[in-house]
């Protein structure tokens, strides 16, 4: 089993770990002094904004940094100038890209797009936001401005309010929130709420668990006056079996997100979870930071921005501090380096899977085999390897043994990753030699 290189970008908050996370706040610390080390460090680099949907925070915040750090840019800021409007490929226009750049910021309408881009440009990559699957740089812009404020995660509680299902921001900051150990409060507006697939695989590999909570204003936002709560599984036994759903006294922060209409949302009867004034009042939020990654639209009253707690034009601030913190680690000097990202192990190419499920994937009309990779510690989960949705597998065989088993027998848990060879369908494991049993 290969992995994807661990130094191709930065594509999913998935692959953030506490180390990296640690080492890269204290470096947007020095990016944030702006100090005569970092002054020219990208002298001579040259760097590649390609938005193919709308952006201001994002490109300029990108733009501005490098440009401080002495880089040159060029830019796609207007999807209609680019060659996409012509039908041309993502496989095409990354390649090209790649002749002309040291490194590409790309945000694009299809789910998994970064990551095909860095593949065919060979180049590091920065995902500026791909459909509606991640924002990773925006993600270390969230969670630096909570650190900032408080320095540490332990014990924090962060609730996540909106669009969850189109909302990329929201995605990505789940990942990684779980990964420096706060608890996270899901509040979708009704009827956009995560994919099943998704909070299963951050339980799996955060070693979280899920709670419920109640707060009378969650009915307000969601619907329903109970809300699941992802917590870190070592927390106290006796939170382990509650015979009642506990109130919930307190959220530290608020992340609220807009409406993605055009990923095709629509709110339910017009509602829409957001904030009103008043409620700033509530024992629940009364203390809490509140961030918006912006654009906002009505979930977040401008009379809101006088209050204590809010905290999004500080992430706007913060923007190009970050996205300096990035370039330096992807293409500085040795000094500025962090630790490696975690790479995720990406499967045989040989063995395809046929199409994704996923007509927002980026491989739907790039004509390209999808490439997969397994996960999970308490099952085997196939993967698009662009988009990471789950692809129908039904059997799995083992290389070494030749033998095939049913997707979800036990026996397949014991099938070391890299010997694991999936299939659709039993007759065509049954062609290369595959011999079925029960379990
Ligand atoms: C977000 C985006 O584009 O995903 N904005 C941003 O990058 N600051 C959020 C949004 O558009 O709602």
């Amino acid at each position: 089993m290969r992995t994807l290189p661990a130094n191709d970008g930065l594509h999913s908050a998935e692959a953030f770990h506490a180390e990296y996370l640690r080492n890269f706040f204290l470096l947007a610390d020095r990016a944030d002094k702006n100090g005569s080390e970092i002054a020219d460090a990208l002298r001579g680099k040259v760097i590649a904004t390609v938005f193919e949907e709308p952006s201001t925070r994002t490109r300029l915040s990108f733009e501005s940094a490098a440009l401080k750090l002495g880089a040159g840019v060029i830019t796609v800021a207007d999807p209609r100038t680019s060659s996409h409007t012509k039908g041309e490929s993502l496989r095409d226009s990354a390649r090209t890209v790649g002749g002309y750049a040291d490194l590409i910021v790309w945000r694009h309408p299809h789910d998994g797009a970064s990551r095909l881009a860095a593949q065919f440009s060979g180049l590091p990559v920065i995902n500026g936001g791909d459909g509606r699957l991640g924002h990773p740089s925006q993600t270390l812009v969230d969670l630096y401005t909570l650190y900032k404020d408080w320095g540490s995660f332990e014990g924090k509680t962060v609730g996540i309010l909106g669009d969850l299902l189109h909302g990329r921001t929201a995605r990505s900051l789940a990942w990684g929130l779980s990964l420096v150990g706060a608890r996270i409060v899901i509040l979708p507006s009704p009827g956009l709420a995560w994919e099943e697939g998704l909070e299963r695989r951050l339980l799996d590999r955060s070693r979280y668990r899920l709670r419920r909570v109640r707060h009378p204003l969650f009915l307000a936002w969601s619907g329903k006056e109970e809300a699941q709560m992802f917590e870190p599984r070592d927390l106290r036994q006796a939170d382990l079996f509650p015979s009642h759903v506990p109130d919930l006294e307190k959220l530290d922060a608020l992340y609220l997100t807009r409406l993605q209409k055009e990923r095709g949302a629509t709110s339910k009867q017009g509602a829409y979870a957001g904030i009103q004034i008043h409620q700033l009042k509530d024992p629940l939020i009364k203390d809490a930071l509140i961030l918006h990654p912006l654009p906002r639209c009505e979930e977040l009253p401008v009379a809101v921005d006088d209050a204590p707690g809010a905290r999004y034009f500080e992430q706007t601030r913060l923007g190009p501090v970050v996205r300096k913190a990035l370039f330096l680690s992807l293409l500085g000097p040795e000094k500025f380096s962090l630790p490696t990202l975690t790479p995720l192990p990406v499967g045989d190419p040989d063995a395809a899977l046929g199409p994704c499920p996923n007509r927002n994937c980026i491989s739907a009309g790039e004509d390209i085999p999808v490439p997969w990779r397994v996960e999970g510690h308490s099952f085997r989960h196939f993967l698009c390897a662009f988009c990471d949705t789950a692809l129908p597998v039904e059997y799995a065989g083992c290389r070494s043994t030749r033998r095939l088993h049913p997707i979800h027998s036990p026996s397949v848990m014991r099938i070391l990753p890299e010997n694991l060879r999936p299939f659709l369908e039993r007759n065509e494991a049954q062609k290369e030699g595959y011999v079925w049993t029960e379990a």
